[in-house]
């Protein structure tokens, strides 16, 4: 069977972005025809300083909001990155096989690291290497996430290929970036030229999983849009930021196409559209969040969950790194 894998970093809260560019898929993928691995990426978040104890809590709530959202432990393996320490060994094979330029053309670094490209951490700059190994240490075929992971999984082939090339083996497979939906690209609240992030020093800029249903309320309401009335086909959100923003999230909680969206509410004012918006996305995301505190009250529970994720996901992963070595010339 075709194996997914996919991984969040735990360096802050869940988003409504992370929900719908990647958790809502991965619940879907669970339900078809896929073995499913999924991950909280502790290694790479500490590509930027963490404090220990939010980094601890983090990756509990976001092992939480997996389960929450559906991701069931007797279905899909779920695991802590650095539970898992293949998922660092072949990132180090990786970074000897990928080259310094690849990375400095990836606009992710380049976006968070800024002009201050000298300071930064040396895993910030080599974070991709790892990334392939976290997919590639499984050779999943598919892996479902957000459209700013594209340039990344695009690293992750050239990687394979340059492994597969260097050594003269046809070992691990070209994966598939799954970037489907309405919602691959969530905006910022408050500016729609910019991405939903929980890096974002506003707040007001995102929906948090963990949001009560005033918040969420309020922020929809707050939300930056333009003073027309909602066009009654997608082609009219074109250069329209904000409201093709608001109407794709409509679309993507209510599983609907943005065309049939429109058709229910083309010719509304946001003074009536966004209210809606806030019931739907206060009915979706509430049982989330209740689960999610709930679960928060029992960590050990939690523990045990990733500690028995870690041991099935070894026996995937120690034979084919073990194979890699043999590949490489590795003793022992
Ligand atoms: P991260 O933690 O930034 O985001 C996790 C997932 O959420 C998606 N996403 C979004 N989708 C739509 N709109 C948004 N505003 C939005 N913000 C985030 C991301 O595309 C991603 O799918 N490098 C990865 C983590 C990672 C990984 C992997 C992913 C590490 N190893 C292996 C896949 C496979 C990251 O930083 O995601």
């Amino acid at each position: 069977t075709p194996r997914v894998f996919s991984g969040i970093q735990p360096s802050g809260g869940l988003t409504l972005g992370n929900y719908l560019g990647a958790i809502k898929r991965f619940v879907q993928m669970q339900e078809e025809d896929f073995e499913t691995i999924y991950c909280m990426v502790d290694l790479h978040a500490i590509t930027v300083w963490q404090d220990p104890a939010d980094l601890r809590r983090n990756t509990r709530e976001l092992a939480a909001g997996f389960i929450a959202s559906g991701i069931s432990p007797e279905k899909s393996i779920l695991i802590n990155q650095s539970q898992v320490p293949e998922h660092a060994q072949l990132g180090w094979v990786f970074s000897c096989v990928a080259r310094v330029g690849w990375m400095q053309r990836m606009t992710q670094f380049k976006d968070k690291a800024g002009k201050n490209t000298q300071n930064v951490s040396l895993g910030l700059f080599g974070y991709p290497a790892l990334m392939a190994a976290d997919i590639l240490v499984y050779h999943a075929t598919h892996v479902p996430v957000g459209e700013d992971q594209k340039q990344h999984l695009e690293l992750t082939r050239d990687i394979a290929l340059k492994f597969n090339h260097d050594y003269g083996v046809d070992f691990f497979p070209i994966t598939e970036p799954v970037i489907e939906g309405a919602a691959t690209r969530v905006m910022s609240l408050r500016d729609g030229s910019r991405k939903m992030s929980k890096s974002d020093p506003s707040d007001a800029s995102r929906i948090n999983m963990t949001d009560d249903a005033d918040a969420i309320a309020k922020k929809i309401r707050k939300a930056k849009t333009d003073p027309d009335a909602l066009p009654s086909e997608a082609a009219g959100l074109k250069d329209r930021p904000e409201a093709r923003n608001l109407v794709n999230i409509y679309a993507a909680l209510s599983e609907q196409s943005v065309d049939q969206v429109l058709r229910e509410v083309g010719g509304q004012q946001f003074g009536a559209f966004k209210p809606m918006l806030a019931d739907l996305a206060v009915s979706k995301l509430s049982p989330i969040s209740g689960e999610m505190a709930r679960l928060m009250n029992d960590p050990a529970e939690i523990d045990r969950v990733l500690a028995r994720g870690a041991e099935q996901a070894r026996e995937i992963t120690a034979p084919i790194l073990k194979k890699t070595y043999e590949i490489i010339g590795m003793v022992g």
